[in-house]
C-alpha cells in the first residue's frame, strides 16, 4: 500500500539543474518594456526577411497573442454571464424553504426545511453514528490473506462441505451489498428528509463500497472463477430468491418519478426500510456472518474471517441506524404505524426469516463446523423476535433460544479486543436510541 511518506516523496519537486549561487546571486536584467524596442510599422515593412529561427519566434507570439485574446474573451464572457445571473432560479433548485431551520422544523420524511442546513442537530443519535462510523474506518488490504491463500489451495486444506460454504457466502454477499447499497443511494437518500440522517447514509453507502470491495478482494486472493462467483445471485435459487426478494421492495421507489407525502407513499418507504435494514441487513447477514466467522473460531480461513468480522460491526450498526430510523418515523407518523402495516411488517420478518432458513439447508446439507442447519433454524427465529420487537411487534417463535451466543459476543465488540489477535477491532463510543 502507498504510504503517506511515499506519497509525499512523490510530490518533491524535480531537482533544479542550475545551481543555486547561479539563480540567486545573478539575476537577469529585466526585459525592457515592449514600447521601448518596437519599431515603427514602416520600418518593419523595410527590413529584410528574418532568418528562419526568428520567423518560428513571431509565429510563436502571434500565437501567444491569439491566445491572450481568446483567454480575454472567454473571461469577459464569464463575467458579463454573471451579470445576467438570476440567482432566484438557483435558489428554486435547492431542497426546503430558504429560511433558517430551528430544530423543531426537522422530519424524517416529508420535511419543508432547507436539507442544505446540518446543524441545529435534531437526531443526535444519527450524528453519533455517522461520528462512530468514522472512527471505524478500514480497508479491506489491511487484512492479511496469505493463510486463506495457502489453505484454499491446499487439496486437503478444506472439506468440500467447507468449501461450499465459502463459495455460497462470498456469491451472496459480493452483489447484496451493492443492493443495499444501490437502495440507498437510488432509492432512500432523497426520500429521508433529514441532513443528520443522510449524512450516515452517505457514511454508510462508502462502507457497503467497502464491503463489495472486501468480497471482491477475497475472491481474487482466493483465486475463484469470479464469474461463476457474481452470477450466484442469478443462479443459485437460495440465493437468487435472497436477492429477488429484496429487489422487490426497492423497484418503486427508485423510480425517479416516486415520492412520499400520502400515507400509501410512506407506507412504501416505511416497507422498503424494514425490508433493507430489518431484513436484508437484519436476518440475510446472518447465516452467512455466523459459518464463516465459526471457520475463523476454529482457525480456518482466519482473513475471511476477519474481514467478515470488520463487516458484521459495521452492519450491526447500519441495522441500528436503519431501526432509530423506522421508529422515529413511526413516532412522527403514528397513523402509517396502522394494524394493517404491523401485519405487513411482521409477514415480511418471517417471509425473510423463512428464505434464509432455506439458504441454511443449502449451504448446510450435513453438519459442519459445529453447527447444523436445525440450530441455524432456532438462531434465525431467535434474530427473527428481536427483529420484531425492536420495531415494536410481538414475538412470532416462542420458547427459542440463542445456539450461537459466541455470535453476541462477537457483535458487542466493546467488550471484544483481537479477537484473531489480529488488531484492536472495538467501537469507541455506543449511542444507539433506546426505544424501551
Ligand atoms: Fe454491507
Ligand atoms: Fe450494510
Amino acid at each position: 500500500m502507498l504510504s503517506w511518506d511515499e506519497f509525499h516523496q512523490e510530490e518533491k519537486p524535480a531537482p533544479v539543474a542550475q545551481p543555486r549561487t547561479e539563480r540567486e546571486s545573478e539575476p537577469k536584467a529585466e526585459p525592457a518594456p515592449v514600447a521601448a524596442v518596437a519599431k515603427p510599422a514602416a520600418q518593419q515593412v523595410q527590413a529584410p526577411a528574418p532568418a528562419p529561427a526568428a520567423a518560428a519566434s513571431n509565429f510563436e507570439s502571434n500565437l501567444e497573442a491569439e491566445d491572450e485574446k481568446n483567454n480575454a474573451e472567454a473571461l469577459q464572457k464569464a463575467i458579463d454571464d454573471l451579470q445576467e445571473l438570476d440567482i432566484s432560479a438557483g435558489l428554486e433548485e435547492l431542497e426546503g424553504s430558504a429560511e433558517r431551520v430551528a430544530v423543531d422544523d426537522k422530519r424524517m420524511i416529508n420535511c419543508r426545511a432547507d436539507l442544505n442546513q446540518l446543524v441545529p442537530f435534531k437526531y443526535d443519535w444519527a450524528w453519533q453514528k455517522y461520528l462512530d462510523g468514522c472512527a471505524n474506518h478500514w480497508m479491506p488490504q489491511e487484512v492479511n490473506m496469505n493463510a486463506d491463500i495457502a489453505l484454499w489451495k491446499n487439496p486437503n486444506g478444506l472439506t468440500e462441505d467447507e468449501r461450499l460454504i465459502v463459495q455460497r457466502n462470498l456469491g451472496f454477499f459480493s452483489t447484496a451489498d451493492s443492493l443495499v447499497a444501490n437502495n440507498l443511494v437510488l432509492a432512500i437518500y432523497r426520500l429521508i428528509t433529514n441532513p443528520e440522517c443522510r449524512q450516515y447514509i452517505l457514511r454508510q453507502a462508502f462502507e457497503e463500497a467497502i464491503h463489495t470491495h472486501a468480497y471482491q478482494y477475497c475472491i481474487e486472493s482466493l483465486g475463484m472463477d469470479e464469474g461463476e462467483i457474481f452470477n450466484m445471485y442469478h443462479e443459485i435459487p437460495s440465493v437468487a430468491k435472497k436477492a429477488s426478494w429484496g429487489l422487490k421492495y426497492t423497484q418503486s421507489l427508485s423510480d425517479p418519478k416516486f415520492n412520499t407525502g400520502t400515507p400509501e407513499t410512506d407506507k412504501d418507504l416505511l416497507k422498503n426500510l424494514i425490508a433493507f435494514y430489518c431484513c436484508l441487513e437484519g436476518i440475510f447477514f446472518y447465516c452467512g456472518f455466523t459459518q464463516i466467522l465459526s471457520m475463523g473460531r476454529r482457525n480456518k480461513m482466519t482473513g475471511t474471517s476477519e474481514q467478515f468480522q470488520y463487516i458484521l460491526r459495521d452492519e450491526s450498526m447500519h441495522l441500528n441506524f436503519g431501526i432509530d430510523m423506522i421508529n422515529q418515523i413511526k413516532l412522527e407518523n403514528p397513523h402509517l404505524w396502522d394494524a394493517a402495516m404491523k401485519e405487513e411488517a411482521t409477514q415480511m420478518i418471517l417471509q425473510a426469516t423463512q428464505l434464509e432458513i432455506e439458504y441454511a439447508r443449502d449451504t448446510m446439507p450435513r453438519g459442519v463446523l459445529g453447527m447444523n442447519a436445525a440450530m441455524m433454524e432456532e438462531y434465525l427465529q431467535f434474530i427473527a423476535n428481536r427483529r420484531l420487537v425492536q420495531i415494536g411487534l410481538p414475538e412470532q417463535f416462542q420458547g427459542v433460544s440463542n445456539p450461537f451466543p459466541w455470535m453476541s459476543e462477537i457483535m458487542d465488540l466493546r467488550k471484544e479486543k483481537n479477537f484473531f489477535e489480529t488488531r484492536v477491532i472495538e467501537y469507541q463510543t455506543g449511542g444507539a436510541l433506546s426505544w424501551d
